[in-house]
């Protein structure tokens, strides 16, 4: 399979994304080829990304000056101290702004370098090579970056566009198949807030997704990121549309945090609960037919991808689910603004509604 480019055009930032396989292993060519230019570079590195790879990208990146550091990628690391601790390593070896950050990881890795990019001297230049199926359809691309604090998810952070993005397809033969269902978790989102043929093309073929079976695998990757690119060109700093990707996201976020990012739920699980969830809400609310929604809860079932949002949370914790629904970021006022479906295709955003509304909701729905 050949190698797949997509060029990303916001206000900030032209940058390309790269989707193919084995790409890793001629990283040091692939930035030359598209002119970004730097001396030193620092490798922010997820633990679990077997040691291969980096073996194979330093060997690539020889004609540069390389630094590393690597870090057991949690939610409960994504924090501001990790932030501080790596920008005084990257200090102590007096990079400057033209040189480079390389993120080699997931989402946290991702979110978390970009942030330092973002942060050091204002800004240097930023290479993402997300290594699993979520970053790689998603995190990786439009330029969100963020920490976590105790008060919520993603509270701290900022707008920072990388100047290239590699998705290499090979990183993914070694993530555990609980990871690649939270990536299409995400893959589901973007067809639903966007596309009922690429609805139907993941109906037809989410096994051979699932399988990493070329040129599925592709296919999905670059369908969601085309879709990820346009409303981020559209809205870069999710003034109005880019709301959008954020479908199940408010619910998602509050379930992870009033778990305390537990590892019984990770991000994408609680992502694929979001979306059922606000599914659910917009059937109740009379946006969203009965068929339509059967359809895609069909979907849901087949694909095995989960649904039980009382497998993992109890009406004991609907007072923290509710606090931290009022904090999301997204809220203009006191009341929860949440993205809907009305069909397949057509989301719905800045829905507005009372913490009322929505307990004795969630309260049913906790009970079923
Ligand atoms: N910036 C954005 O636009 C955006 C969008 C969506 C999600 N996110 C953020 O992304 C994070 C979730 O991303 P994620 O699901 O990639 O999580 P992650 O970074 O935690 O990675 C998931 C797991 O896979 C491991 N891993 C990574 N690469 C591997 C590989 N090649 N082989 C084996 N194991 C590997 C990690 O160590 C981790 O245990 C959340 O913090 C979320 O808030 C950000």
């Amino acid at each position: 399979m050949k190698q797949i480019k997509l060029t990303v055009k916001t206000k900030t930032q032209k940058y390309p994304i790269i989707i193919g396989h084995n790409l890793h292993k001629n990283l040091g060519n692939i930035i030359k080829k598209n002119s970004i230019k730097f001396k030193k570079c620092f490798l922010i590195v997820d633990k679990k990304v077997p040691g291969k790879f980096i073996f194979n990208i330093k060997k690539s990146l020889k004609q540069k000056e390389v630094y590393m550091y690597s870090f057991h990628a949690s939610e409960k690391n994504k924090n501001f101290n990790n932030i501080n601790k790596i920008l005084e390593i990257i200090l102590s070896k007096n990079f400057s702004r033209e040189d480079c950050i390389i993120s080699i990881g997931g989402g946290i890795t991702g979110d978390t370098s970009s942030l330092i990019a973002n942060l050091y001297k204002r800004g240097l230049k930023l290479i993402n090579l997300p290594t699993t199926l979520l970053a790689q359809v998603d995190s990786s691309i439009g330029g969100k970056t963020g920490v976590n604090s105790k008060y919520g998810k993603n509270l701290i952070g900022s707008f920072y566009q990388p100047n290239l993005v590699v998705a290499d397809t090979i990183f993914l033969k070694t993530l555990p198949k609980r990871e690649i269902i939270c990536g299409y978790g995400e893959i589901f989102k973007h067809s639903l807030i966007d596309s009922k043929s690429f609805f139907n093309f993941l109906n037809k073929n989410y096994k051979k997704i699932f399988n990493l079976s070329s040129p599925y695998i592709e296919k999905a990757i670059y369908e969601s990121c085309k879709i990820k690119r346009s409303v981020v060109e559209k809205d870069e700093k999710e003034k109005g549309l880019r709301k959008i990707l954020n479908f199940g996201h408010t619910f998602a976020h509050a379930y992870e945090a009033s778990q305390k990012y537990s590892k019984k739920l990770n991000h994408g699980e609680a992502v694929v609960l979001g979306i059922k969830t606000a599914l659910n809400f917009s059937l109740e609310n009379s946006l969203l037919k009965k068929n339509e929604y059967k359809l895609i809860v069909n979907h849901i079932n087949n694909a095995e991808l989960p649904s039980s949002l009382n497998e993992f949370l109890k009406i004991k914790d609907l007072k923290k689910i509710l606090s931290f629904m009022v904090r999301d970021k997204k809220n203009n006022s006191s009341k929860i603004s949440l993205v809907l479906l009305r069909k397949i295709g057509s989301p719905v955003f800045n829905r507005e509604y009372t913490k009322n509304k929505i307990k004795v909701f969630l309260k049913n729905y906790l009970a079923n």
